[in-house]
């Protein structure tokens, strides 16, 4: 097999001269060019990304199992995206580091590649990007931090600091302690160590088949996460061997034992949007409802906040990944191709549970339906998003009058005001915070407490949005309503007393208005200003899905037959510029 890089570095020519002479100024061999497979390390390493501040040493324990297996490895940086410290918000960001990864692979003399991820957005990124790519690749995630402790209890990203801060607000927590909290609960290498989004969308880039078996799950500090990160580096050569593709294992079927698991774990609700936009780049059929009825037939069998308990170190020692998808046993197609060149099944033999209060069995799981539900009525015709697994039981089934918020700027205004006309049985709507609206979809649905309501020791109440929340979040929080208010979707018509209805099991929201009304209101509506003018801004609102469809960029989809857009093909004619 003729490899993808000979054709930069192979043979005697002008071109192949000016390709081995410069890249070899770095001090190669000369004969690291004798056509041993190029790998590239696709680094989403940045001091401005913390949680993937450690990812240069694990790209150096990569190349030690590339050097090994006879590759050529080479490191490369791409754009990064840390959740903390980006503004407005890293979704906005999301398919501008997927273009980044998939230009970089396809325009570089690369053979395979391994994708070093961590923070929120950098795992979907590169997923999307590597399958757009489409030459061979395999993940390795940074791992989750170690766990927080403060006093002898132990503490998560999000989840707590969302606790300890409602705590601040209603005067039964100093700020001195709050302060005090924030050295004893992130001490360590390591993305969110709650089930957040990173430990969520890492999780599924193993049930999608995408890491080796039991790597997503090592913490940060451990040994254990060079250990298989070198194993990554030699496995990456033999998959060029086998010229095994991302289209082969991220099929219609590993989609669906990541869905599986997505439920079993009770993960973020980030990832149905972020599985949508990596199907997406592959042609492979994914709908909410897909979610949903996935959801109705998976136990929840994770106890690990925010819908329970552990944090993600617990669920490495109980077995993690593979422990969850064994328990999960013939709920998953376990034929399905994984990178390891093995099927899915065959990798999980042997995996087994160690701690039986993290990971519960089947029998006896934390829920008998999966964390997230998929609702659906006149306020949400395309569908909402619930994570009922972390919400207040009582109001799964709720009817409240609205209190209206028709921007981010509103809500913060106003929500800790003493005469805002709301009560523990209100429902909070925020309207705006979708992929247009804010614009970039902001984690802005968990709508605060009213401050008032929480002195009243009031800790939930439903809220609704076009937003998303943090997969650390917690609280009955209705999010993704499709389509957005700021398209002119119904959320845009509610205003302040209106009726609105959740019901969970039934899978229903409902505004109680007459269709005439929400008509009319809609007549007289108009859309937001648009905030950006120029730049990627203006790209971003120009070409940004809704929700349900991913918020990828309607262009960056795959299209039915279309060729594979190999640069390697067109070298020829391209030549040397
Ligand atoms: Fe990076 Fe939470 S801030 S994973």
């Amino acid at each position: 097999m003729k490899l993808r890089s000979q054709n930069w570095f192979s043979g005697v020519s002008l071109n192949t001269f000016v390709h081995r002479s410069w890249t070899g100024a770095q001090g190669f061999s000369r004969d690291v060019f004798d056509g041993r497979p190029v790998i590239g390390i696709c680094n989403s390493w940045s001091e401005l990304t913390n949680c993937n501040a450690h990812l240069r040493m694990v790209a150096e324990a990569v190349k030690r199992g590339v050097w090994e297996a006879g590759g050529l490895p080479l490191e490369f940086p791409t754009i990064s995206l840390g959740e903390v410290l980006v503004k407005p918000t890293t979704m906005l960001l999301r398919n501008l580091m997927a273009m980044d990864v998939e230009e970089a692979i396809k325009g570089n003399p690369i053979d395979g590649v391994v994708l070093l991820c961590g923070c929120d957005k950098t795992t979907p990124a590169q997923l999307m990007g590597a399958a757009s790519a489409d030459l061979p690749a395999i993940m390795v995630p940074g791992g989750p931090m170690l766990k927080g402790n403060w006093r002898g209890e132990e503490i998560g990203s999000g989840t707590d600091v969302f606790r300890f801060w409602d705590m601040v607000r209603s005067g039964r927590l100093s700020e001195e302690e709050f302060c005090a909290i924030e050295s004893a609960m992130h001490r360590s290498a390591g993305h969110c160590m709650t089930m957040g989004t990173a430990s969520t969308m890492t999780s599924l880039a193993e049930a999608l088949g995408m890491t080796l078996t039991g790597c997503a799950n090592i913490p940060a500090p451990d040994s254990r996460r060079m250990a298989i990160a070198q194993q990554t580096g030699r496995r990456i050569v033999a998959m060029v061997q086998e010229d095994l593709r991302p289209s082969q294992v991220l099929t219609r079927n590993a989609f669906e034992n990541a869905i599986r698991v997505l439920m079993a774990i009770g993960g973020s609700t980030n990832a149905l949007i972020h599985l949508k936009a990596i199907a997406g780049r592959l042609g492979v059929p994914l709908e909410l409802d897909d979610y949903d009825q996935f959801a109705r037939t998976t136990p929840l069998l994770l106890n690990v906040k925010p819908s329970g308990r552990y944090l993600m170190e617990d669920v490495f020692y109980a077995g993690g990944v593979p422990a969850v998808m064994a328990e999960l046993g013939d709920l998953l197609h376990l034929d399905a191709m994984t990178v390891t060149g093995k099927s899915m099944g065959e990798n999980l033999v042997g995996a087994v549970v160690h701690n039986r209060d993290v990971i519960r069995p089947r029998d006896e799981p934390m829920a008998t339906e999966g964390g997230l539900a998929v609702v659906r009525g006149n306020l949400a015709p395309r569908g909402a998003v619930i994570k009922q697994s972390a919400a207040t039981p009582r109001l799964l089934r709720h009817r409240g009058r609205a209190v209206v918020f028709p921007n981010r700027d509103d809500l913060l205004a106003r929500i800790d005001d003493p005469d805002l006309p709301v009560d523990a049985d209100s429902v909070l709507v925020l309207q705006n915070g979708g992929p247009r609206g804010a614009p970039g979809m902001p984690e802005w649905g968990q709508l605060p407490i009213p401050e008032k309501l929480l002195r009243q020791g009031i800790t939930d109440m439903v809220r609704i949005s076009d937003a998303r929340m943090s997969g650390t979040s917690y609280g009955t929080v209705v999010l993704h309503v499709t389509p957005e208010a700021a398209i002119g979707g119904p959320l845009a018509a509610v205003r302040d007393g209106d009726w609105i209805e959740l019901d969970v099991a039934q899978r229903r929201l409902h505004l109680d208005l007459p269709a005439e009304e929400i008509a009319a209101r809609m007549a007289t509506w108009s859309p937001p200003e648009p905030l950006y003018q120029r730049g990627y801004g203006r790209l971003f609102l120009e070409h940004v899905l809704q929700a349900d469809e991913g918020c990828d960029f309607d262009f960056l989809r795959k299209l039915p037959d279309a060729p594979r857009d190999d640069v390697a093909a067109r070298f020829a004619k391209m030549g040397h510029s």
